[in-house]
Formats: structure tokens, sequence, C-alpha cells
């Protein structure tokens, strides 16, 4: 498999995000973005934090998932909690791991954090174990700070974040 070009990903979220203000309609189209130009993706989307240590479900691409997740817990809870991008080889491995499909084995999942609060989560699955490499970590995380500068100001006044 090709490694992904997330230069040229950047660009296009760059440019269907443009002019609009709205955080789910952009954040909804990076998610069909994202797992439309990603090869052996099953899952592509965002978890927000709108309770206290709490990511709730929000835009994405694939099965029905699970609707809240503690900061903590499981991959994506691991990724709020510490704020680093967690790279998961095998899900299987990982403690806690959070079943939604059962198709998953590989995922990656980026912290959202503004204004120093943690927004929400970027996460990635994939049926292939070792599909994500340090290549797609590091350029899923740019993608994070790109979608950092978004405008999360209508969540961050709304939530208790
Ligand atoms: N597997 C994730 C839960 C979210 S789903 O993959 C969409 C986790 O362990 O955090």
């Amino acid at each position: 498999m090709s490694k992904t070009d997330y230069d040229l990903v950047l660009a296009q979220a760059e440019a269907i995000t443009s002019g609009e203000p709205d955080l789910i309609a952009n954040l909804s189209n990076i998610s069909a973005l994202v797992y439309d130009h990603l090869a052996d993706v099953n899952w592509v989307g965002f978890y927000l934090t709108r309770a206290p240590e709490t990511l709730v479900l929000g835009p994405f691409q694939g099965k029905v998932a699970c609707l809240r997740i503690a900061f903590g817990q499981g991959v994506c809870g691991a990724a709020a909690a510490t704020r680093t991008t967690q790279l998961v080889h095998d899900v299987h491995e990982f403690s806690g791991h959070i079943a939604c499909d059962s198709a998953s084995n590989a995922e990656v999942v980026v912290p959202l954090i503004v204004e120093q609060r943690v927004v929400g989560v970027f996460d990635l699955d994939s049926p292939t174990v070792s599909r994500f490499t340090q290549h797609d970590a590091d350029g899923l995380s740019k993608l994070g700070r790109f979608i950092e500068s978004l405008n999360w100001s209508q969540l961050l006044e709304a939530e208790n974040v």
C-alpha cells in the first residue's frame, strides 16, 4: 500500500472548510474526506468533549459506534487523558480497548486541544493489524493541528469542557 500524501489531504481539508464557520459541518466533511482518501480504513471520525472528562460521539464515517467514552477509557480516552497521539498496531493488545466494530484491529487517535482544553479526538480504525505507521500518526497529527484551528467557539462556549 502506498504512503498517504498527508500534505494533499491537508490542502483538501483547508479547501473544503474555507469560509465555513460551522464546526459540525466542517468536521463532517473532514471525516468524509479522510475516509475516502485513505485505503483500508473502516471508521473515521470525531468524539467531542461535551460533558466533563467525557467524549461524546461526533461526526463520522463508518458503522454505528459507542456514544460516550470517559477520559482514560480505551484508545480514545487515552489520547484525551494523555494529550498524545495514540498509534495502536493491534487494538486487542491495548488494555481497555473499546470494541465498537469487531472488524477494527488497528487504530490511531489524535487529541484535539484548543485553548489548553481537550475539545475532542480524531479517531481512525482499520481492519488490518499494523495498518497505521508513524508516517500516518505524524500526518494525522498535523491534520489535527489544522482541525484545532477551525472555529471551536460555539462548542467552547456551550459546553463545560
Ligand atoms: N476503539 C475506540 C472506541 C471508538 S471506536 O473505535 C469508533 C477506543 O478504544 O477508544
